[in-house]
């Protein structure tokens, strides 16, 4: 044999193996929407950059090691800063996502993102998908051309945890700054800093160190299974985290979202009704208390079959129901957990299949 042949059936040998060994490796496929971990900067010190410039090919090169964990596909789903997220590209990613879950291909999924509403797209997936394998957002708070960029480690430890049999059946995940958080509670704390995203009420779910990822508990709302808890003398039975199935959704309702504060007027509420929004989420002050500016609109909201939701403007605790708002009389819903960008979410897609404000709150109450 002479040299050239022989380099060749090396060189076929070699393509084997490294194949055989990418499809030992987990499956994980990469929808990329753009965000800040896609932007990129005239300088490397300076905050000014435009988010959603850079395609999701380059930012996986910058990152090689990833192909040690998994055996990485993706796509470019949009291009944009997440401030321009909207229903429109919800209903498309989540549509996406469903067909990847259903042709059973693949072993978990990771979708950039920006960082500012991540925390609204990994709620939505979390109520329109029904899979147990992993789904994980990643985004970064420095954009690619930043000196200590945080992207290419985010983006690492992401597939890391897509990859890993440990993250099934957590429901949807975010992983930023080496911690994984649940979709329900996690929230953007700083509007700069590479710490920003916290779960208040109930911590990380977990952290990666080394390439491999490490749970300290299950979050308490996934697994659509019967959970009894007793509030306040009343037994709740019922299935928790609900799901929505948006095969034949073309739009979300529109829900709007009111703000509390001191001296505030009923104008906006005014407005919505005007506009005939299906729904309101006032974010109240304190425990999703309503000025008396604003509460003759919101019982005139819900008279003309709006369907009104109490959440907060504070960070941590719950909205809880009947509390000094008589949610009963007035026939508003309580959002417990759900902060008030979380409980429009919820709210649109509950719209998607009842206007019943009592059923609901059914649905909040599993939060
Ligand atoms: C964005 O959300 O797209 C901009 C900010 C970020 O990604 O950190």
């Amino acid at each position: 044999m002479n040299f050239l042949k022989r380099f060749s059936v090396l060189s076929v040998m070699m393509l084997v193996a490294v194949t055989m060994m990418a499809q030992e490796l987990p499956k994980v496929y990469i929808l990329a929407t753009g965000g800040t971990i896609a932007g990129s900067g005239s300088s490397a010190t300076k905050s000014n950059y435009s988010a959603g410039q850079v395609a999701i090919g380059t930012l996986l090169d910058a990152v090689p090691a990833i192909n040690d964990v998994a055996y990485v596909e993706g796509e470019q789903v949009v291009n944009i800063g997440s401030q321009d997220m909207s229903d429109d590209v919800w209903l498309v990613l989540a549509k996406r996502v469903n067909e990847l879950i259903a042709s059973q291909k693949v072993n978990g999924i990771v979708i950039t993102h920006g960082t500012d509403t991540m925390e609204e797209t990994a709620f939505f997936l979390s109520l329109v998908t029904d899979s147990n394998i992993p789904i994980v957002l990643v985004g970064a708070m420095r954009p690619s051309t930043a000196i200590s960029a945080d992207g290419p480690v985010n983006l690492y430890n992401a597939v890391v945890t897509a990859a890993s049999p440990a993250s099934m059946g957590r429901g949807v995940l975010v992983c930023m700054n080496g911690k994984v958080y649940g979709a329900a509670d996690v929230t953007k704390t700083n509007t700069t800093s590479v710490e920003t995203f916290q779960s208040p009420n109930s911590g990380a779910l977990g952290y990666i160190h080394n390439g491999e990822v490490f749970y300290y508990h299950a979050p308490d709302r996934v697994g659509r299974k019967f959970v009894d808890h007793v509030h306040e003398g009343t037994l709740f039975n019922e299935v928790r985290t609900p799901y929505f199935n948006i095969d034949g959704l073309k739009s979300l309702p529109k829900v709007g979202i009111a703000y509390g504060y001191s001296s505030v007027e009923g104008d906006v509420v005014d407005m919505m009704i005007d506009k005939h929004y299906k729904g309101i989420v006032y974010a109240g002050v304190g425990n999703g208390n309503i000025h008396k500016n604003v509460f003759p609109e919101l019982e005139k909201a819900r008279k003309d079959g709006i369907i009104v939701v109490r959440s907060s403007r504070v960070p941590t605790g719950a909205t809880t129901l009947d509390a000094e708002v008589d949610d009963n009389k007035y026939e508003f819903v309580a959002s417990w957990g759900l902060n008030p960008q979380k409980a429009r979410i919820l709210l649109m897609l509950a719209l998607t299949k009842t206007d019943d404000w009592k059923t609901i709150q059914k649905y909040f109450n599993n939060y």
